[in-house]
């Protein structure tokens, strides 16, 4: 996998939660929005990263699988959740219809491709399932240099090449719609750290 994001976050695996630590926060919030699972319900969470949005899943008692595009990242959380691999959102090596839940915490807006990914998260979802996905809000008001918001988006940027440093705009409401999901819904989650 070539892309620059997977790049970024292979360089950046070892030390990624522990410089600003709200991204298990929101992993928590979402996971706590999902419906409690009944025995054996499956969840794929995709770009899981070191494990956020999984290991709250698993906490929660999910029968939780999990992908990465970057070997750094799958290599961290494969010491705490070994159903991780290596695997591009846009080609996820699963049948039809396996997983009544995919989750994605902070992925989608950064996919070179996202409305192939999420066409795939209905793939890979029993008829009816449910995906769920955060993506960054604006930071909150009155946010300073200095504070942890900014403190993230640094720690990014340092690591991206000049012509990435935007991404591109995303609707998530509209890419959801297009890739045949209905009953779109959005909720405002907010974490402090
Ligand atoms: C901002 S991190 C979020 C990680 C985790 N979900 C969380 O909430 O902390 C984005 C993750 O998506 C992964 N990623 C980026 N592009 C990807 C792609 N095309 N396929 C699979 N994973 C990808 C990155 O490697 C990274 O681990």
């Amino acid at each position: 996998m070539t892309d620059a994001w997977i790049e970024v976050f292979d360089r950046v695996a070892e030390s990624y939660d522990t410089v600003v630590p709200f991204f298990s926060s929101f992993g928590r919030l979402m996971i706590a929005e999902l419906p409690p699972p009944a025995e054996g319900t499956r969840l794929l969470d995709v770009g899981s990263g070191a494990g956020a949005v999984a290991l709250a899943a698993r906490q929660r008692g999910y029968e939780v699988s999990a992908v990465d595009g970057s070997t750094a990242m799958v290599t961290r959380l494969a010491a705490t959740l070994p159903a991780v691999q290596v695997a591009d959102a846009a080609a996820l090596p699963f049948d039809d219809a396996g997983f009544d839940v995919v989750t994605a915490g902070f992925v989608v807006h950064l996919l070179t491709d996202s409305h192939a990914a999420l066409r795939e998260f209905k793939r890979v979802l029993t008829p009816g399932g449910l995906v769920a996905c955060t993506v960054p809000g604006p930071l909150s008001e009155g946010s300073e240099p200095g504070d942890r918001g900014h403190e993230l988006f640094t720690e990014f940027v340092r690591h991206l090449p000049a012509e990435d440093t935007i991404v591109p705009p995303f609707d998530p409401d509209a890419a959801l719609t297009a890739a045949g999901f209905r009953d779109v819904t959005r909720k405002h989650l907010e974490a402090e750290s």
